[in-house]
């Protein structure tokens, strides 16, 4: 299976913790339904890390995030700007899938939240890319956006800067991928937006 962190011993660290977790219920509905957690997958030394909220059926099916419509979407987008998979890393707030595909809850982004956190240490990347309102609260709570946060429909597109421990971290936020599922004004919003990111390319190169 694709997917599952094979090259660095501190995410397979993080992946083999997550795949024995019963901290939360989704635990159960994993269990019940024989799906996979989403750990996440790409370039470990990636520069640049997007973070969703949590898997959809598609995803715990096969273990990857973002293969179904929404990562169609996603796609289309990192084309866009011609970044590729393998150079970014891909992941979620969550790592099992909710029922119904309904919202992540505030108990389940608390106790989830912290493999996230020790995936970005690990990765240590330049810009994280929050995509939707979740993982956008997430993210700039954690990096002392607090007061800089609004919904995302305010926030979209725009650059922030942070320190994290390591150095300065950009965040970008971004309209979820799925809003562009039914609504082509959203994708041509996103596709916009994305352009942000062509300036992030010659990072990559870096490391
Ligand atoms: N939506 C998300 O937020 N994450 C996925 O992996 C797939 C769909």
């Amino acid at each position: 299976m694709r997917g599952f962190q094979k090259n660095n011993d501190s995410l397979k660290k993080v992946q083999d913790e997550i795949f024995k977790c019963k901290k939360c219920p989704l635990y159960k509905e994993r269990k019940k339904l024989k799906i996979f957690p989403v750990v996440g997958e790409g370039n470990y030394r990636a520069k640049i890390i997007f973070i969703g909220e949590a898997p959809g059926a598609n995803e715990a099916k096969t273990g990857h995030p973002f293969c179904g419509k929404a990562g169609k979407v996603l796609d289309y987008l990192l084309d866009s700007v011609n970044i590729k998979r393998k150079d970014i890393y891909i992941t979620n707030i969550l790592k099992d899938k909710p029922p119904s595909n309904r919202n992540p809850n505030q108990k389940e982004i608390n106790t989830c939240g912290h493999y996230l956190q020790r995936q970005i240490e690990i990765i240590k990347p330049k810009v994280i890319c929050s995509l939707g309102n979740f993982s956008t609260k997430y993210i700039f709570e954690k990096y002392n956006l607090k007061d800089k946060l609004k919904g995302i429909s305010k926030i979209h597109g725009k650059v922030f800067e942070s320190q994290d421990t390591f150095e300065k971290i950009k965040i970008i936020p971004f309209y979820h991928p799925a809003v562009a599922l039914y609504n082509v004004n959203m994708k041509k919003i996103l596709r916009k937006d994305f352009q942000v990111l062509k300036g992030t390319k010659k990072l990559k190169d870096k490391k």
